[in-house]
């Protein structure tokens, strides 16, 4: 059930509508993702939707999947490419992103597997900037992004773009590439690999520059331990150091949508 956001705020030039819980803010999420991809086929007949994992979407995919299992909903014009992929790692394997993407929304609906697309966690290595490439050049033959949907991890990322010293400038250049994860990511994935030791450390993410050049950004943000990255991102100065105040590069077309908890430190 839809719940209109209990206030909206103006940061940094973002729209940020803060929600009474992760239910309702996940519900608000998958409704502004059917209007992309109801606007997007009106105008170009297709959409290219740019997706995430991790826990925070799980909500939004099953709130899509119950709107195409109601007859509301298609994904036959609609083409997909995720945010990221652990590397290496086999598509098949429980872990990887292919497999969630898989178990929490592409088998439930009518997306052609040939338009869901994802980083290649077997690509060898010295193929992997190619690869990431040709992930690049596909999204702009598909039209570009309508949308791209994200989450925050706890030390800002976004994909799988972790702080670093890099300017601001520069930052928001950053392409597709193969990453190192972050002692904080590494230390968060750790339930889900069953020891820190056990996760994977390095990972394909789509690039800053290719998330802010989406037509409309969903970042979704839900939980007390998200508060402090969304309190740095939406209130202190862009930096490299915290990836998600790049957001502010892309303010007219990013909306934050935020539980109160993860809203806790813009009081
Ligand atoms: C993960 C993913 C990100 C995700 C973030 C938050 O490691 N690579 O794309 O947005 O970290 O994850 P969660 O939603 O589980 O908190």
């Amino acid at each position: 059930m839809k719940t209109p956001p209990s206030r909206t705020l103006f940061l940094s030039g973002m729209d940020v509508k803060l929600y009474p819980d992760p239910e309702s803010a996940s519900i608000a999420a998958a409704m502004l993702i059917e209007q992309v991809i109801v606007d997007a086929r009106a105008k170009r007949g297709k959409a290219v939707l740019g997706l995430a994992t991790g826990s925070t979407p799980r909500r939004v995919y099953a709130h899509l999947v119950a709107r195409h299992r109601a007859g509301e909903l298609s994904f036959r014009d609609v083409s997909t490419y995720n945010l990221d992929e652990y590397y290496p790692i086999a598509a098949n394997d429980p872990l990887s992103y292919h497999t969630y993407m898989y178990d929490n929304l592409f088998k439930f609906i009518d997306l052609a597997p040939e338009r869901a697309h994802l980083l290649d966690g077997t690509i060898s290595e010295g193929l992997a900037g190619a690869h990431a490439g040709l992930f690049e050049r596909s999204i702009e033959a598909d039209g570009g992004l309508d949308a791209q949907l994200l989450g925050i991890g706890r030390n800002g990322h976004i994909g799988f773009n972790e702080p670093s010293d890099l300017t601001p400038e520069a930052a928001i250049k950053l392409g597709t590439r193969l990453v190192e994860l972050h002692p904080t990511t590494r230390s968060d994935a750790a339930a889900e690999f069953g020891s820190v030791e056990r996760v994977i450390p390095r990972a394909l993410t789509l690039g800053i520059a290719t998330i802010l050049s989406a037509r409309s950004i969903i970042m979704l943000a839900t939980g007390p331990h998200k508060a402090e990255a969304v309190a740095g991102a939406l209130l202190g100065p862009a930096t490299a150091q915290l990836p998600a105040s790049l957001l502010s590069y892309a303010a007219a077309r990013t909306t934050w949508l935020i539980d109160h908890a993860a809203a806790r430190g813009l009081e």
